[in-house]
C-alpha cells in the first residue's frame, strides 16, 4: 500500500495536515491527533458504508444526506444532539461525508459552545479536493446557498481514498469538474494528465486517485493560503461558476453543481477568447476533457440566455455592482475581469448552448 500524501496548509493562526490516502479511517484518533471525546458527523448515506471503519469514535450523530438539509435547522438538530451527548468543549467534531456534511459540522463546531476542535474525513471527491479544504463552513438559507457561515480552520483533514469506492459514478463526475477547475487554474500537468487518461479514470487505481486528489489539493492550497479571508486572489475559485450559479438557478437546481461547474468552464473559455485573452482552442481542449470524464459542455436550450444573465446579477459574487468574471489567459493563468459587456455575456451564452 502506497504511503499517505501530506500537505501542510498554513492559515492566519496555525496550520493543519491533509493526509490523502488508503485505509485512514481506523487510525483517524491518531492520525488527526484527537485524545477528548470525539463526535462522528455524517450523513445518512456515508454512515452506514463508512461510520464503522472509523477508529473509536465516543459518538455518531447522523443527518440526513442532501443539500437540502444544509440548514439552520439541521445545525440546531446537532447542537441539541451534542448536548444530549454530554459533549464539552475537550470534544472533538469530525465530519464524515461529502460537502454538505463538512459545512454543516464545520459550522456546527465553530459555534458550538463558542467553538470546539474540527476535524475533516471527506468521503466525495468533490469534498476531498474543494470544500474540505480552506475553512470555509455554512448552511443554506431558503433565500440562497451559503448564505450563514464561518471561518472555522480543521485540525487536520484524512481524506481516505478508499471510501471513493462506494461514491456514486455522477458525483465522481461532479468532483471531477473542480479538478479540471484545479487544473486550469494552477497545475498544467494535472490538465494534461486528465487529457490523458480521460476515460480511466473513474476506475483508476487508489494510488493513482491518490496522486489525482493530492495534485488538485496542492492547487487549492496555494491559493487559501494566499488569501485564507477571500479578500482577492481566491477569487479564482470561482472560474466558471458565475455561470455555474445561474444555471443551477435558473433550472431550479434540476443541474446540479458539477455539470453547471462543467458548462461554465466552457463558457468561461469561450467568454475569454472572444475577449481575445486567450485562444479559441482552449474552449476545444477544456471540451474535450471534460467529456471524456462524462461532463456535459453546452447549456440545455430551454434556459434562455436573458434568464442566466439576470441570474448572474443576483449572484453575491457581483463586485460594486458589476459582473465579474474569472477568465482565462491560458491554462495555468487566470485573471479577474470586472467589467465585461453584457454583449459579449449573452453572445457566449447564445454560442455555448445545446
Ligand atoms: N466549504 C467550501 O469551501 C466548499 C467548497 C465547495 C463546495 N462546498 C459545498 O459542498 C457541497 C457539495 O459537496 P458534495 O458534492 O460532496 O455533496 P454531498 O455532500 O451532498 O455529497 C454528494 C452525495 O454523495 C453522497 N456521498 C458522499 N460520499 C460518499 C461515499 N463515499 N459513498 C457513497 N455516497 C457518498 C452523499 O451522501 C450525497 O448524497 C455543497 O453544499 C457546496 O456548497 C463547500
Ligand atoms: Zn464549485
Amino acid at each position: 500500500m502506497n504511503e499517505a500524501t501530506t500537505l501542510t496548509v498554513t492559515h492566519p493562526t496555525g496550520k493543519y495536515d491533509v493526509l490523502i490516502g488508503s485505509n485512514l479511517l481506523p487510525r483517524l484518533r491518531e492520525l488527526a491527533h484527537i485524545s477528548g471525546p470525539m463526535v462522528l458527523i455524517t450523513d445518512s448515506h456515508v454512515g452506514p458504508l463508512h461510520a464503522a471503519r472509523c477508529g473509536q469514535a465516543d459518538c455518531v450523530l447522523t443527518m440526513p444526506a442532501g443539500e437540502r438539509h444544509k440548514t439552520l435547522a439541521t445545525a440546531n438538530s446537532l447542537y441539541v444532539q451534542l448536548l444530549a451527548a454530554g459533549v464539552d468543549r475537550s470534544g472533538t467534531v469530525v465530519a464524515l461525508g461529502g460537502g454538505v456534511v463538512g459545512d454543516v459540522a464545520g459550522f456546527v463546531a465553530a459555534t458550538y459552545m463558542r467553538g470546539v476542535a474540527f476535524v475533516q474525513c471527506p468521503t466525495s471527491l468533490l469534498a476531498m479536493v474543494d470544500a474540505s479544504v480552506g475553512g470555509k463552513t455554512g448552511v443554506d438559507l431558503p433565500e440562497g446557498k451559503n448564505l450563514v457561515g464561518a471561518f472555522k480552520q480543521p485540525t487536520a483533514v484524512l481524506a481516505d481514498i478508499d471510501t471513493l469506492q462506494t461514491l456514486p459514478s455522477t458525483e465522481f463526475a461532479a468532483g471531477m469538474a473542480e479538478v479540471i477547475k484545479h487544473g486550469l487554474l494552477g497545475h498544467a500537468r494535472l490538465f494534461a494528465d486528465i487529457e490523458n487518461e480521460g476515460r480511466r479514470l473513474p476506475t483508476a487505481s487508489p494510488a493513482r486517485l491518490q496522486t489525482l486528489v493530492s495534485e488538485a489539493v496542492r492547487v487549492k492550497r496555494q491559493i487559501v493560503q494566499e488569501d485564507p479571508f477571500e479578500h482577492g486572489r481566491r477569487a479564482v475559485l470561482n472560474l466558471g461558476h458565475t455561470f455555474a450559479h445561474a444555471i443551477e438557478q435558473v433550472s431550479q437546481y434540476h443541474i446540479g453543481h458539477g455539470p453547471a461547474v462543467a458548462m461554465g468552464l466552457v463558457a468561461a473559455a469561450n467568454l475569454s477568447a472572444r475577449l481575445a485573452y486567450c485562444a479559441p482552442q482552449l474552449q476545444t481542449q477544456i471540451e474535450q476533457v471534460l467529456t471524456a470524464v462524462n461532463l456535459p459542455v453546452r447549456i440545455p436550450a430551454n434556459l434562455p440566455p436573458a434568464a442566466l444573465y439576470q441570474a448572474m446579477g443576483s449572484d453575491k459574487k457581483k463586485a460594486a455592482g458589476q459582473l465579474r468574471f474569472i477568465l482565462l489567459q491560458d491554462i495555468g493563468h487566470p485573471l479577474m475581469v470586472d467589467s465585461v459587456p453584457e454583449k459579449s455575456v449573452l453572445a457566449t451564452l447564445g454560442e455555448v448552448q445545446g
